[in-house]
């Protein structure tokens, strides 16, 4: 794929994230992707996630480079990119799956709580939640290159900037979800697996 733009941290992170998914996601009919970014991750889930539909979403302005990338896909189970703004309704009804890797940190603390209000609406019953990225526990960094990824996103956005998990674990649960497990991951992230009661 001679496409400008990617994510080399897509291409390291993508395939220990599937060997999660593939379990989490195991009985899950659609998956809503929110903040898809290059599409990278969409490429790579769908075709070994043949059970379900994989529904990329983000911003409008990065739905060329989406379509660009998900035009190499062999399976037929990668819908069209929606356009959906945490800080807008979502544009759809009920999934029975959301996805997001690396944004919870890159949006503002107002749109983490619009992204746990949204999947509160649209996450069906016993569907699930799956959230990838940095977290802090007690406040505390989980490493030095966390700490200084942390300083750099807040000197570009005082709004973002790593969460801390126990917040994102209270959120979750107001919105009526349950933590199943926390994974840890590659390069100090995470996985957090929510199921909806
Ligand atoms: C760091 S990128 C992560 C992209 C991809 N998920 C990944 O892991 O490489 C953050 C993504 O959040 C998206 N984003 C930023 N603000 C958003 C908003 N208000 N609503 C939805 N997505 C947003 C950006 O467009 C971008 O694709």
């Amino acid at each position: 794929m001679k496409i400008s733009g990617l994510s080399q941290a897509c291409e390291n992170n993508k395939e220990p994230i599937l060997a999660q998914l593939e379990h989490m996601f195991a009985h899950t009919n659609t998956v809503l992707e929110i903040g898809s970014g290059t599409g990278q991750h969409a490429l790579h889930f769908a075709p070994r996630l043949p059970h379900l539909i994989w529904q990329p979403s983000d911003l409008a302005y990065n739905h060329a480079l989406i379509n660009e990338v998900i035009s190499y896909a062999k399976s037929g189970n990668i819908a069209s990119p929606l356009a959906l703004d945490l800080a807008e309704p979502w544009p759809v009804e009920r999934v029975d799956g959301i996805f997001t890797a690396n944004t919870l940190h890159i949006v503002s603390t107002d749109l983490v709580v619009s992204f746990f209000a949204g999947v509160a609406k649209h996450l069906a019953t016993n569907g699930v939640l799956c959230i990838y990225g940095p977290f802090n526990y007690q406040g505390e960094y989980t490493s030095a290159s966390n700490a200084q990824f942390d300083a750099h996103l807040r000197a570009r956005d005082p709004q973002s900037g790593i969460r801390d998990q126990g917040w994102v674990v209270e959120l979750a649960n107001t919105a009526g979800l349950e933590l199943k497990a926390d994974v840890a991951m590659p390069a100090n992230n995470r996985l957090l697996h929510f199921v909806r009661r």
